[in-house]
Parts: structure tokens; C-alpha cells; sequence
């Protein structure tokens, strides 16, 4: 829909701003004849390999230079309404099929500051103008509490993250009520069985602890019955393994280093069914390193009705998730539109993960800006998940713009999973 000349790019600037791990990342804004807006790209620890090139050769500044000399030229006189056109017009500036030229961190600060100065324009809010009159579901947030792996300073829980997520919330206060409580019960438990703990985090403000996969995921799952009976509301248990971060391709083992196990890819699948059993896992994140969709499969089969979900096996890539789709490697995806670099890419994905019945799950990067917009992308996408961590002013930013929106919105209804 284009907006009569209300969201007409009359002006696009970018600068260097500072994201949650102090590292330099791409602001974006744009001002349009009716509206405004502005996005910083957030940045991953664990990359997939298949992800759009976050910087070109040169890294911050040199994605600055061409914006001022390629970038910005095109998309003054533009439409911001017309995200397609923006977002071909940035595949065209960058000419190769990773943005490996101008850096998807600028793609993707342009393409939602495109989003976001469209919907100002309009006087909507993005998540209305993401998803039309369809966009009421709000998600459940998927929080991570407890973590290790490339998220951690120093050796902790090999796994990346032990999640947690309400299945049956009333409202977004509620549901983000169930993770905090769950977050802030944790570490009286981990004190108890790792007496070096002395209160550090992740860089997604998830607990840092030296224990076992199975002394984490044991004391987790005790602290979600607790509050879950208290608070009336069932709470899921779920783990991001991140293997790809364990997986050593020249002995073909994934190596737990905290643990010191090693484990074969048939190691690995029996593990990780024997969690799922043993805990009630009810999601399972990147249980295999990003090519091993075989093994994928296998497990999507073994542990029905556990969401398998895919984030560096898929990197939000369409043509990753045909090959899932086809070879039925997971029946639920990552989506971060980082990944991509394009908020029309990360939508074709949708689609296409909608249309074979996998379950969306919108997420941020561990290195985040205070931008609120992943709410809005949740929402607007109609996802049931949206994964944005439990604390810290980055993730807090998202989560309680969940409130907000559903305070907005008089037939939200809060999303309910695998209750049956
Ligand atoms: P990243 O990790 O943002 O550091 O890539 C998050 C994840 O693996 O889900
Ligand atoms: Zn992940």
C-alpha cells in the first residue's frame, strides 16, 4: 500500500552507536513527508555460518561510507511504504547474496527504520502495519535464565541456554511475571550445587553457573513447578544447544568442555532424547551443528509433541528451510531478521514456515539494542514465541512493549502452547 506521498523518504541519516555488549554497531533513521523512523541492528555470538555477513571488510566505517555514497542516495525519494522496493533496492546497492558488500547489520537497520517511518507515516503502530487487522495473537516470551556456551566470560554450562516459557499465561503481565519469578528464584538453587557462583551472567543476563546439563536442567524444572503451581500457570522448559558451537569437524564429536564428554553425532541424539524425557523438554534449539538436518529429523521424530527448532540450521534463509521442510528437520524456526537482512526476506520465511505448520518463534541476538520493534515484528508476524531473554534494559525493552501493545489492542489474547 503506498501512502500518498505521506511516507515519502525525504531524508536518511546513519551513525555509530554502542549495542548491549559494548561493541559498534549501525543506526538508522529515516524521515519521511508524514512520519520517522529508527533502528539499530542488534549482532550475534554464535553466527551461523549462513547468515548474512553482519560488516564488510572495513566493519563499521566502511558500512557508514558506502551508506553515505550508495545507500542513502537510493533510498531518498523512495516510499517507505513500499518495503519491497526497499528492500530490492538494498539487495541492488549491495549487489552480492549475503550483503556481504554493504553489511546486514545496514540492511537491516534501513529495512526496519523503512517499516517503522511507514507506520509513523500512517499513525499506526508497526505491529498493525506488519500485520494488518490479523496481528492480535501476543507471544509467549521464551526467556532464557540459565547459560554458558559463547554467551559466557568464562567455562560454564556447555549448553547455551536453559529457556523458560508460560503455556497457559492470561496476559503479557503475567507471562513475563512467570519468567522473572523463575529468574529470580534461581540462583538461592545454584548456590546449593556450585558453591563458586557468585552471581554473574550471560550476555543475555541468564545465570552463570559450573554445572552439568543435568544439575541445571534439574534445578530449573523444580523452580517452574514451583512458581508455576503459585502463580497458576504451567510453565514449559526448553534448551538452546547452540551445537554448532560444540562441534569439532575434524574428530566429528561434539566436545563438551565444561563437562569433559565428548559425544558422536548417535551420542548426541540419545542425549538429548534422554533430557527431553527426564525434564519434560518442550523445546529443543539447535540440538545438532547447522548441516546435520539428518539428524534433525530424527529427533523431530523421537520427542513429538517437543517443539525442534531450527536457528543456525535455518539462519531465517528460505532455501535452508525448504531443505527442513522437505526432509521434516524440525517443526519450528528461528526467525531474526538480522540474519537475512531484509524484514521482506524474514516475512517470505514466515510464510513459508506457516504454510507447512511450523511454529514461529521471533527472536533477538545476544548482543541487542534498546529498540523495542521485536515486539511489534512478533506480533505482526503472528508468532506463538518470541525469544528476548528475562533482564536487562535490552530485553526489558521488547518484553514490556508486550504489555503496551496488549494494552492497545482490545482483542489481543495472549498466545497458548502445548497444552494438550
Ligand atoms: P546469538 O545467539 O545471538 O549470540 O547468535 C542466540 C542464539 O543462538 O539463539
Ligand atoms: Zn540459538
Amino acid at each position: 500500500m503506498l501512502l500518498d506521498g505521506l511516507a515519502v523518504i525525504e531524508a536518511a541519516r546513519a551513525r555509530k552507536v554502542f549495542d548491549s555488549r559494548g561493541s559498534l554497531t549501525i543506526e538508522v533513521e529515516l524521515e519521511t513527508t508524514g512520519g520517522y523512523g529508527r533502528y539499530s541492528a542488534p549482532a550475534g555470538a554464535s553466527v551461523g555460518v549462513h547468515e548474512a555477513v553482519a560488516f564488510p571488510r572495513g566493519g563499521v566505517d566502511e558500512a557508514l561510507r558506502l551508506f553515505e555514497e550508495l545507500v542513502a542516495p537510493k533510498l531518498v525519494g523512495m516510499d517507505a511504504s513500499d518495503q519491497k522496493g526497499v528492500d530490492e533496492a538494498l539487495k541492488e546497492v549491495d549487489g552480492t547474496p549475503n550483503f556481504s558488500r554493504i553489511g546486514g547489520s545496514m540492511a537491516i537497520a534501513c529495512s526496519i527504520a523503512a517499516a517503522k517511518a511507514a507506520a509513523s507515516s500512517l499513525g499506526l503502530p508497526l505491529y498493525r502495519w506488519l500485520g494488518g487487522a490479523l496481528a492480535t495473537t501476543i507471544p509467549a516470551p521464551l526467556g532464557n535464565v540459565l547459560g554458558g556456551g559463547k554467551h559466557a566470560a568464562a567455562k560454564a554450562l556447555d549448553i547455551q541456554e536453559i529457556l523458560v516459557f508460560p503455556l497457559n499465561a492470561s496476559s503479557a503481565h503475567v507471562a513475563l511475571r512467570v519468567n522473572a519469578e523463575v529468574h529470580r528464584r534461581l540462583p538461592k538453587r545454584i548456590a546449593k550445587l556450585d558453591p563458586t557462583f557468585s552471581g554473574g551472567k550471560t550476555d543475555e543476563g541468564a545465570w552463570v553457573a559450573k554445572l552439568s546439563a543435568e544439575q541445571a536442567l534439574g534445578i530449573v524444572r523444580e523452580v517452574c513447578d514451583e512458581v508455576g503451581d503459585e502463580l497458576g500457570c504451567k510453565v514449559g522448559l526448553g534448551i538452546d544447544v547452540a551445537a554448532s558451537s560444540l562441534w569439532d569437524e575434524s574428530s566429528k564429536v561434539y566436545r563438551y568442555a565444561g563437562e569433559g564428554v565428548n559425544r558422536t553425532p548417535d551420542e548426541q541424539l540419545a542425549f538429548i532424547e534422554g533430557l527431553v524425557k527426564d525434564f519434560r523438554l518442550l523445546y529443543v534449539e539447535d540440538p545438532f551443528h547447522e548441516e546435520d538436518y539428518d539428524s534433525f529429523a530424527k529427533l523431530t521424530k523421537l520427542v513429538k509433541p517437543c517443539l525442534v527448532c531450527g536457528d543456525d540450521l535455518f539462519t531465517t534463509n528460505v532455501e535452508r528451510l525448504r531443505r527442513g521442510v522437505e526432509l521434516k528437520a524440525a517443526n519450528a524456526i528461528i526467525i531474526k531478521p538480522n540474519q537475512v537482512g531484509t524484514l521482506t526476506d524474514a516475512f517470505n520465511t514466515v510464510s513459508l514456515a506457516k504454510s507447512n505448520g511450523f511454529i514461529i518463534v521471533v527472536s533477538h541476538r545476544s548482543g541487542e539494542t534498546e529498540d523495542e520493534a521485536l515486539a511489534h515484528i512478533a506480533v505482526g508476524f503472528s508468532a506463538p514465541l518470541i525469544k528476548t531473554g528475562v533482564v536487562g534494559g535490552e530485553r526489558i525493552a521488547k518484553l514490556n512493549e508486550l504489555i503496551r501493545i496488549e494494552e492497545g489492542l482490545p482483542s489481543a489474547s495472549m498466545s497458548t502452547l502445548l497444552l494438550d
